[in-house]
């Protein structure tokens, strides 16, 4: 916080500064042939198995390290561990957790150049965007130990006649199963482990199987700050290991999840099926985002907002934008500016500063795409395809692409990469245009780009998303500034870096006394 009160986000670097941009690029290069390995930790212990290469996305000829996943005995281990362990973190005070989170986030910021390393390395993410994460891991640790302190350090006080006192405490409610996504393997893998500890749960954390180096690293700065090896548990695991011997196991009280729309479905059903108790099951999914620009929208903003919204992260991020809505008068000048702005994008190596967009995840990743771009040839408009430069043949490139579609039911599904889809409509359209958004059954991100207020009011008030922005690219929510989260097929709420996310993590009990 500052003088004020206020608090402050994490400053991350100043790369304006030259000298600074250099060393850190020296920097990276300097760890950009270390060997990492991950591997379960049950009760901090390491656990040895097969272990499996992990290779880089943007050449899958370089190896970035190995990682060993769990067999389901070792998920029977930290099952006791973290349900054992949970009898004395419940009861540990709001403070000391919250001084584990706030610990952790220094040395998350004093280790910055590690993990940037590996999360460009293994994710495929840019320089730009690795150094975003770890801005984000740093806030989501400062904000929730903050909020917990804010809403559980003391009991709270409710009214009663005299010689009544009525107490509402808030508890922890067990072992929270965190399962995050690849695409961003430190913000959102440490943002939710950080929200079920600092409300008083134990952890296992399952991280994405693409991205366990980077994960590894983190939960060992998450030990180092003070939080219990037993109390947070690693667990690298395959699909279906964790399919069949985590989620049914009585002992697991929450799960929080990001990823698909798809397996946050299958997540839900398989605790409905195998726990007696109703299991509470947090999910941030994927979007059908769209952007609506009107004719009084100023062009070379919309422009830059729509190319970074779509193309940032080469797509691969839950907000990005999928489908931008164009006025017909202004449809042609955007179309020939957007084609002149993703002829500056930069794809490339995404362990170099100044590239843009870097590879596709994985094969898994990338053949949807192509799949999708084929489907499109025959019923769509393909308007501009980013030439890809020599010496990217080795890794999972997708050329960010521009299409032009008659109707938003054209499109079926999420399509995760970096394809930007564009839809004219007529002025007197704007209620179908709000419909088909709605009718997507997602409920995500959404921008608008116009200087009307009734046109950015009548949009606000109708299409149901859960963020929109307003003049201003769709991505990149800051944590305690913008509390991000969907709604219908986009997930359950509450909102990530927001006032009331620690709140679906607790437990509440009433105790009243007749003194
Ligand atoms: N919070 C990220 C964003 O706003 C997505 O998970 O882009």
């Amino acid at each position: 916080r500052n003088l004020f009160g206020e608090r402050l986000n994490s400053s991350g670097l100043n790369l304006a500064d030259p000298e600074q941009l250099e060393s850190l690029q020296q920097d990276l290069d300097a760890l950009a042939a270390k060997h990492w390995t991950a591997m379960p930790l049950i009760n901090g212990s390491p656990c040895s198995g097969k272990e499996r290469l992990i290779v880089n996305p943007y050449d899958n000829r370089l190896i970035v390290g190995s990682v060993i996943f769990a067999e389901p005995e070792v998920i029977e281990e930290a099952l006791s561990g973290a349900s054992e362990a949970f009898a004395d973190w419940r009861l540990c005070p709001v403070a000391k957790r919250a001084g584990c989170l706030k610990q952790a986030a220094d040395l998350l910021e004093e280790h910055r150049l590690e993990l940037v390393s590996l999360c460009v390395r293994e994710g495929g993410r840019t320089i730009k965007d690795a150094l975003a994460e770890v801005r984000e891991a740093v806030d989501f640790c400062r904000y929730y130990a903050q909020s917990a302190l804010d809403l559980f350090g003391e009991p709270i006080r409710l009214p009663g006649p005299t010689g009544e006192e009525n107490l509402l405490y808030h508890y922890g409610r067990g072992v929270y199963v965190c399962i995050s996504p690849w695409n961003f393997p430190i913000a959102i893998f440490i943002g939710q482990i950080a929200a079920a500890l600092a409300a008083g749960n134990t952890v296992i954390a399952k991280p994405a199987s693409q991205t366990a180096l980077t994960a590894m690293r983190c939960i060992r700065l998450l030990h180092q700050a003070g939080i219990p090896e037993s109390v947070l548990q690693f667990m690298p695991v395959s699909g279906s290991v964790f399919g069949q011997h985590l989620l049914p196991d009585p002992r697991v009280a929450g799960v929080v999840f990001t990823g698909s729309t798809a397996t946050a479905q299958s997540i839900n059903l398989q605790l409905a099926r195998h726990h007696q108790t109703i299991v509470p099951l947090i999910a941030e999914t994927g979007g059908q985002n769209a952007m609506i620009a009107d004719s009084s929208a100023l062009l070379e903003q919309l422009v830059q907002d729509a190319v970074t919204s779509a193309f940032n992260s080469a797509g691969q991020r839950c907000s990005a934008l999928r489908v931008l809505f164009v006025q017909e008068d202004i449809a042609d000048k955007t179309i020939a500016m957007l084609i002149g702005a993703m002829q500056e994008l930069n794809v490339g190596n995404p362990g170099v500063y100044q590239t843009d967009i870097g590879p596709i995840i994985d094969h898994a990743a990338l053949s949807p795409l192509a799949a999708h771009l084929e489907a499109m040839q025959n019923q769509a408009q393909p308007l501009y395809q980013l030439p890809l430069s020599d010496g990217l043949e080795h890794g999972g490139f997708f050329p960010p692409s521009l299409i032009e579609l008659r109707s938003l039911s054209q499109l079926n599904r999420e399509v995760f990469g970096p394809v930007l889809h564009l839809i004219r409509y007529r002025e007197s359209e704007l209620d179908q245009v709000i419909s088909a958004i709605n009718a997507t059954g997602y409920g995500l991100t959404l921008g608008i780009h116009s200087r009307i207020g009734t046109f950015v009011n009548t949009i606000r008030q109708n299409v149901k998303v859960g963020n929109i922005y307003v003049n201003r690219n769709m991505i990149g929510a800051v944590v305690g500034v913008q509390p991000f989260g969907g709604m219908g097929l986009s997930g359950t709420g509450p909102k990530a870096g927001g006032p009331d996310y620690l709140r679906r993590f607790v437990i509440e009990q009433t105790v009243t006394t007749n003194t």
